[in-house]
């Protein structure tokens, strides 16, 4: 994650500021020796609290105070702003709180306050077992031992590498500007520390809700007595001769996006199939690493079904300004060797070729399990399946979103991991209906956007800024109810919206 070397700004609150600066609400930013932090009046309660996010360093003064949290502007992370506890993902740590005095109308800071040890919670037999070593599973396990789960924790994944932060994998990493060991999530020896046991390469071949045991393919079963399912999603093939040579890859995990860059260090010319998120996201990622890059896709606007149409085309402008080449209304038919034909009857010449045309659920271990299938698997509110003990989240999950008021299956980060954070709770014993506001971020370029809410169709989108001058709120509206609300530099409104969300439900 990203380190700041500034110098920290304002006053130096161990020397004191006074007290008629911080109005009820307001922030203030300052220091203690080198460490930023800030102040926050709230219900007449200084906070002192690190003034940094500790996802990737957003700057939480810019960000939302509500009630007894703060929300960071850049992603949404919650933390609680007495304990600076990373309430909700996709900031996992604690933010560093300090001892704040108010006194003869003065605010000084003095050292800071250690971290409260969890109470143990569930019995120390009990067993979980986590189907997938991903986002959700990742963050389900966290939330348990934060919370003092006594019992044991397996994570089960058929990846070769640790929980690593997907979605750095189309963008910095690939870009080449992160470096490899800001990719993990956490690093090998959190795992012994919390007692996690992870089992990497590891596939899990069948789940007996009855007997409480899952299969492996290495051919011992394990028995649980609560499961949480969190197998992810797996990337479409491209169903057309020729997509199986190596120089063909898809991106869905860490040897998946090093497999591209290995290729990119020789290729002149990629070409990226599909102008979704990813494919998008490599072309970008791709043009930092100065290769000539080809889109070509089917669609008449990059990203039009998610964002409508003024949107798609600011982002095939933005990518057109980078130097990308976009083959729109066109597909590919075959790839031989470098030579791509295209529907169009052209042909491309192509070193390096990444499909990003979509992700399919892995429902496999649930259907064969018997769970209850519509379109994903089905979950309650709780987050648990039809079979009572295993729970779902993340890209796998259909769950009963309160906010549009439908069953809805949506594949983003932060959903993930806060799906992996409730099903934890009700896990652990403490239900907790999963209520969060769906929110996914994209980054194209030094262009971040972010979308709160879900709207799979609309009847009126409401445009306040200008979305060529990459200052904008977009909102997609059916029958008057907002439903979904995407920005471009106006972060607050963006949270403003989440938590008008957040209250409806
Ligand atoms: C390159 C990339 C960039 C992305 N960028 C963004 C972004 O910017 N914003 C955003 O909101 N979303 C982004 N996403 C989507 C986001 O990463 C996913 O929505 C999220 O990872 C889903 O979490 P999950 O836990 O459901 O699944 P995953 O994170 O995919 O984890 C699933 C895990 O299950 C394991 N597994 C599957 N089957 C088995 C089995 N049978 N046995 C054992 N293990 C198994 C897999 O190996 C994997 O470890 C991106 C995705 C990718 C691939
Ligand atoms: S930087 Fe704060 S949520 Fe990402």
């Amino acid at each position: 994650m990203a380190e700041s070397n500034d110098k920290p700004n304002g006053p130096d609150l161990a020397l004191g500021v006074s007290a008629a600066e911080l109005k009820e609400g307001a922030m203030l930013t300052g220091h203690v020796g080198d460490d930023e932090v800030l102040l926050v009046r709230q219900g007449g309660t200084v906070s002192a609290i690190a003034a940094h996010c500790t996802h990737y360093h957003g700057p939480l003064a810019d960000g939302l105070v509500v009630g007894n949290t703060i929300r960071c502007p850049w992603h949404h992370a919650c933390f609680g702003l007495k304990t600076g506890e990373a309430l909700a993902a996709p900031a996992l740590s604690p933010l560093t709180c300090w001892q704040a005095d108010e006194r003869d109308g003065k605010i000084v800071v003095k050292g800071k306050k250690a971290q409260p040890a969890p109470k143990k919670t569930g019995a120390a037999g009990e067993r979980i077992v986590i189907v997938g070593g991903g986002a959700a599973g990742f963050a389900a396990a966290e939330m348990m031992r934060r919370r003092g789960f006594a019992g044991s924790i397996t994570m089960f994944s058929n990846d070769n590498a640790a929980p690593v932060d997907r979605p750095n994998l189309s963008k910095d990493y690939l870009a080449g500007s992160a470096p490899e060991d800001w990719v993990p999530l956490r690093g090998d020896d959190w795992y012994a520390e919390n007692e996690i046991d992870l089992e990497l390469n590891t596939e899990v071949t069948a789940i007996d809700p009855r007997a409480r045991t899952v299969a492996l393919a290495r051919g011992d079963t394990v028995a649980f007595d609560k499961l949480l399912l969190a197998t992810g999603a797996e990337p479409v093939k491209l169903p057309v001769p020729g997509a199986d040579q190596p120089h063909v890859h898809t991106l869905r995990s860490l040897v998946d996006s090093r497999a591209i860059i290995d290729k990119a260090k020789s290729a002149k010319r990629a070409l990226v199939i599909g102008a979704s998120f990813i494919g998008l996201e490599v072309a970008g990622s791709l043009r930092a690493r100065d290769i000539e890059v080809h889109v070509v896709a089917p669609e008449k606007r990059p990203l039009e079904r998610v964002f409508g149409a003024q949107l798609g085309d600011f982002i095939r402008a933005l990518h057109e300004e980078h130097g990308v080449n976009f083959h729109l209304e066109n597909s590919v038919t075959a790839i031989d060797g470098s030579r791509v034909t295209l529907k169009s009857g052209g042909t491309l010449d192509a070193g390096l070729v990444v499909v990003g045309v979509g992700v399919r659920p892995r429902l496999a271990l649930a259907e064969k399990a018997g769970l209850a299938i519509d379109k994903g698997v089905r979950v309650n509110e709780y987050l648990e399946t039809s079979a009572s003990g295993i729970y779902a989240a993340g890209d796998i999950a259909r769950w009963p979103d309160p906010a549009s008021g439908e069953r809805i299956r949506v594949e983003h980060w932060v959903v993930a991991e806060r799906q992996g954070q409730t099903a934890a709770l009700n896990m652990l014993g403490v239900p907790t209906p999963h209520r969060a506001v769906p929110f996914f971020w994209s980054q194209h370029y030094d262009v971040p956007i972010n979308y709160v809410g879900h709207a799979e169709k609309w009847d009126t989108i409401d445009i306040d800024g200008d979305v060529m001058k990459r200052d904008c709120v977009v909102r997609y509206k059916l029958g008057g109810r907002i439903l979904a609300v995407a920005s471009i530099y106006r972060d607050r409104e963006s949270l403003e919206a989440s938590v008008k969300m957040e209250q409806r439900t």
